[in-house]
């Protein structure tokens, strides 16, 4: 690509705000011309407005660069990243798919609509192809994309390889979930120190259907949901990034435990979706060891972006078990939606 594509981030001072412009910066496609975010932050450089607090440092292009309104009107741009708040997303969003940006979004405003795609691109890189329909229905001359909820996104990974070798009938899943995926500042800390907090608002619900779309089959009337029944418990400790998941499946043709671990070590993106700037290399990996994948040793594989399994066992009750974990603010949020918008790039969609 000779010249780079501008792109804004909505939502840029918040968790998965910043995870963009640690991603953005020396992007070899994408350059950031915009920053939005609040009344709070508006008017004042991004250094002040923001809180930083990832490991890596604040990009120093960004330091200086004035936050601005998040409206079509406010940005000059072809691709928004949003880290919106959901409520937010769903008034904003389709404002600037109807101004003609390609809206890559971590909300799940729209995720349930027929003609969005809910992506994992080396998952379903193929039902990106929804965007033609979405633009006919809507008159649109952008778009919105959207990545699933950060826990739904290793699991469907693993899923994925197993449901493709021997098919899948019910997944049983308990998730232990870092604090980044509540936001900043988040869960307040006299709550979580010391703690497991057996309930977030509106998790169990998406982590029941979202990867019912993403194991989809796309035909001419949409995504098919896959005839794959979840039952999800959500709970919160007190790990600062990385989803871990404990599933139990049943699957379409029984596996042995070695068998299963074969699939996950074989498994590939789809092909248009595997030399992507930001494609996990490897986008699974087994591990070995009877003790992991542990977030705090696991969680950055392949840049954050792979998604890790591991304990692959026979379970009593239904076939198998194991646990994967995922970054969820790298490939569960920013990492996964900058993934979107390259595949986007690359099927001449934008
Ligand atoms: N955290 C994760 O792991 C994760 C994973 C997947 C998806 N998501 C989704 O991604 C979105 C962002 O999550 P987050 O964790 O980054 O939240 P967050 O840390 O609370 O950040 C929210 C961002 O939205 C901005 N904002 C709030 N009200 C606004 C308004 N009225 N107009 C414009 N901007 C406004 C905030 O700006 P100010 O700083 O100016 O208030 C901030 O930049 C949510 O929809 C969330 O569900 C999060």
């Amino acid at each position: 690509m000779t010249s780079q594509i501008p792109v804004a981030v909505l939502g840029a001072t918040g968790s998965v705000g910043q995870r963009f412009m640690s991603l953005l910066d020396n992007h070899p496609w994408f350059k950031v011309v915009a920053l939005a975010a609040s009344d709070r932050s508006v008017g004042q450089p991004y250094e002040k407005a923001c809180r930083w607090y990832l490991a890596e440092p604040l990009p120093e292009w960004a330091r200086d660069m004035v936050v601005v309104p998040a409206t079509p009107e406010a940005i000059q741009a072809k691709i928004v990243f949003s880290a919106l708040p959901a409520d937010l997303a769903k008034g904003l969003e389709p404002q600037f798919a109807q101004a003609g940006f390609a809206v890559c979004s971590n909300a799940s405003s729209y995720r349930r609509d027929a003609d969005v795609p809910l992506l994992l691109p080396e998952v379903n890189a193929d039902h990106i192809q929804l965007i033609r329909q979405q633009r006919q229905n809507h008159g649109w001359s952008g778009c919105i994309l959207t990545n699933p909820n950060c826990t739904s996104t290793g699991l469907t990974v693993a899923l994925k390889a197993l449901q493709d070798a021997f098919g899948l009938k019910k997944a049983f899943v308990v998730s232990l979930q870092a604090l980044s995926g509540a936001g900043y500042p988040g869960v307040p800390s006299m709550d979580i120190a010391d703690n497991v907090i057996p309930y977030i608002g509106g998790e169990e619900e998406k982590v029941e259907w979202e990867p019912r779309k993403m194991l989809g089959k796309l035909g001419v009337a949409g995504v098919e949901l896959a005839e794959v029944k979840f039952s999800a418990h959500t709970n919160r400790v007190a790990v600062t990034d990385g989803h871990t998941v404990c599933a139990s499946v049943e699957l379409g043709l029984e596996a042995t435990p070695q068998q299963a671990i074969q699939a996950i070590r074989e498994y590939q993106a789809p092909a248009s979706a595997r030399s992507l700037p930001s494609a996990p290399q490897p986008a699974l990996v087994y591990r070995d060891e009877s003790d992991r994948p542990q977030p705090r040793l696991d969680r950055m594989t392949g840049k954050g972006m792979t998604s890790i399994v591991g304990r692959m066992r026979p379970d009593p009750l239904l076939h198998l078990k194991f646990v994967t974990l995922s970054h969820n603010t790298i490939r569960g949020a920013a990492g996964g939606s900058i993934y979107n918008a390259e595949l986007l790039v690359q099927e001449g969609l934008l």
